[in-house]
């Protein structure tokens, strides 16, 4: 029998929740909204579910999933916490931050969710439809963004429905997410704080909590092992820092000052409000993506504050397809 298409609940009352939560327990597969992106979840600590992700995702085997917790408590049960560790949760904990720690022994999570690492990536999110879900499953849940591996993260159930169709058992729709990009990824090498990934948390208000500046990562990697060069990708081409646009081309722009010549244009921000353009950032991507545009054109975006996690994610959406 084929699979039935899938249909988002689109009113999340108590009734919604435990579905999910049932599914969840059996093994199936959630997506949900967090306050970043939408997230394909499964129970991390169930090795068949998670499996079910990376098939679903057609995700690389060596790149490790987030862990979702309601909070530090929970999380204290899965990692190690260091005195700054803590102090990061403390800080921004529930909320867009993502802290990698080493295992406890009698760790629960599955060993593929963190892609046989000896670290788990840990996040503690706000959305009240994932503490609910966090809450009626009780159990850690795995859940990269709801998108297929490398493809633009999805912001809103719509996305979420474009990118897996029947292959999710239930589907939450908690309307738009308000931060629109993923959380910061934290790691931590010899008592000192890395930055990982860039995303909702600017490297900033993190430097600003610890008292210290961040440090580079030593390891023989730039980034978390999933920061692969392409990602994030429309299928049509971006062209970067554009100043003139060609009459084929779709505009992205940003702030007041829209360079002339596109016929289709999306502003991530005309107020260039850099929090309003990483909430725009993937929604808009997508809307260009289907213009039938020859190319996106990108005007070039300030590197400040939330700027640096829009330009990385920009930087691997126009990366060439096939690199590492
Ligand atoms: O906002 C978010 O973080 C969203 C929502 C759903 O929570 N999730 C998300 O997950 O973006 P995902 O799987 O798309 O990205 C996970 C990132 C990857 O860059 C991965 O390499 C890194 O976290 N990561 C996970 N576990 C790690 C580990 N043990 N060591 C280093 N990096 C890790
Ligand atoms: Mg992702």
């Amino acid at each position: 029998m084929d699979a039935l298409p899938l249909s988002p609940i689109r009113t999340v009352d108590n009734a919604a929740i435990f579905r999910a939560a049932q599914c969840l327990r059996q093994g199936g597969l959630v997506a949900f909204p967090t306050e970043t992106v939408y997230g394909l979840g499964a129970d991390a600590t169930n090795d068949q579910a998670v499996a079910g992700i990376f098939e679903v995702k057609g995700r690389p085997r060596f790149n490790p999933l987030i862990v979702h917790v309601l909070g530090t408590p929970e999380a204290e049960r899965l990692v190690e916490f260091s005195w700054l560790a803590e102090k990061l949760a403390e800080g921004f904990w529930p909320g867009p931050l993502t802290l990698v720690l080493p295992r406890k022994p009698d760790c629960p999570i599955s060993l593929l969710a963190s892609a046989g690492l000896e670290t788990v990536a840990v996040r503690s999110p706000t959305h009240p439809v994932a503490r609910q879900l966090l809450a009626a499953t009780s159990r850690p849940l795995a859940a990269p963004s709801a998108n297929r591996s490398g493809r633009v993260s999805p912001t809103t159930a719509d996305h979420v429905l474009q990118e897996f169709g029947e292959d999710v058992d239930v589907l939450l729709d908690g309307g738009a997410t308000w931060l629109g990009m993923e959380s910061t990824v934290i790691g931590f090498e010899c008592d000192r704080a890395v930055l990982l990934r860039p995303g909702a948390v600017s490297r900033d208000e993190i430097s600003e909590a610890i008292g210290t500046d961040l440090a580079a990562s030593t390891q023989n990697r730039t980034g978390s092992p999933g920061q692969l060069k392409s990602h994030y990708a429309p299928q049509t081409q971006l062209r970067l820092n554009a100043h003139d646009i060609a009459v084929d081309e779709a505009l992205l722009a940003f702030g007041p000052n829209v360079p002339a010549g596109a016929n289709i244009v999306r502003n991530l921000s005309a107020t260039a409000d850099l929090k309003e353009a990483a909430a725009n950032l993937f929604s808009m991507l997508r809307d260009l993506d289907r213009s039938g545009a020859a190319r996106i054109a990108v005007v070039p975006i300030p590197t400040y504050g939330l700027g640096e996690a829009i330009n990385d994610r920009l930087a691997r959406a126009a990366a060439p397809r096939n690199g590492l």
